[in-house]
């Protein structure tokens, strides 16, 4: 058997860092290929599993080598809580791109234009998951797998598309964009199949994602205070959607 500190460094590159406890059970929930997973405690990590995960208990057993602690520091850009890490392989461009593409699709798909803040599209993401969105897609220069968002996420970049696309190359479907001058979406059922998009935290929709278009949409709100945190307003607009009789999975 191949020593897991050689794998890891074999494989870093290019993979996704599963940091702690919560991340690694997500990802092998959501069927995650995990080649090589450590830990400085197994048994404590698989009474964390007894307590809060039974569902995954086995394949943690089966895939956690306990490591000593400055072992695993020197593996990590910072230990966990937990002293769990994981390395996952990044699910298929292709097959994200087929997913988020297909037509009659029976959740949304959230997009997110020009993001800047890494922990929003961690929050986001975590948030499509809870819900059963089809995938988030962002447009502009942040990358959705950076280590921070997937640590934002919680491992569950594995339960839904996650894909970096520009405007011109949205998956088809009526586009919603959110915006405080928008129509007041208590009045809107949010098609299963629609684009939900959500603008800049810094200068909100870009110029070609409301060109692309088909309604906006506006969360109530006060008339003095100027907008929403962007993953909270991704928040109220997805429960809308269930609340109208979307089907959350
Ligand atoms: C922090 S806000 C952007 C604020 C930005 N300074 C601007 O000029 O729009 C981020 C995104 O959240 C959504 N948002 C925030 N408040 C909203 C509201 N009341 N109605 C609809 N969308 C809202 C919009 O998509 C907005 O582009």
């Amino acid at each position: 058997m191949t020593d897991p500190v050689t794998s890891w460094h074999r494989l870093a590159d290019g993979s996704v860092l599963l940091d702690g406890f919560h991340a690694l059970k997500h990802a092998l929930r959501f069927g995650a290929e995990v080649p090589v997973a450590v830990t400085t405690d197994r048994s404590a990590a698989l009474a964390l599993a007894d307590d809060l995960a039974p569902d995954v208990r086995d394949a943690l057993d089966a895939l956690l080598t306990e490591v000593p602690e400055a072992t695993y520091a020197a593996l990590v850009p910072r230990p966990h809580p937990t002293a769990v890490a994981a390395l996952a392989v990044r699910p298929s461009r292709a097959e994200n791109l087929a997913r988020l593409a297909h037509t009659g699709r029976r959740a949304p798909v959230v997009v997110l234009d020009n993001p800047r803040n890494l922990g929003n599209a961690g929050a986001v993401i975590r948030l499509a998951a809870g819900f059963g969105a089809t995938g988030v897609v962002t447009t502009g220069t942040l990358d959705p797998w950076h280590p921070t968002v997937v640590r934002g996420g919680a491992g569950l970049h594995f339960a839904t598309a996650v894909e970096r696309l520009a405007v011109a190359e949205l998956p088809p479907g009526p586009l919603f964009a959110l915006d405080p001058d928008g129509e007041d979406i208590r009045g809107l059922k949010l098609p299963d199949d629609a684009l939900l998009a959500f603008g800049s935290e810094r200068s909100g929709l870009s110029g070609a994602l409301r060109a692309r278009a088909d309604h906006l949409v506006a969360l109530p709100m006060r008339p003095q205070v100027s907008s929403y945190n962007l993953a909270t307003s991704v928040a109220m607009t997805l429960y809308h959607w269930s609340a109208t009789g979307g089907t959350p999975a």
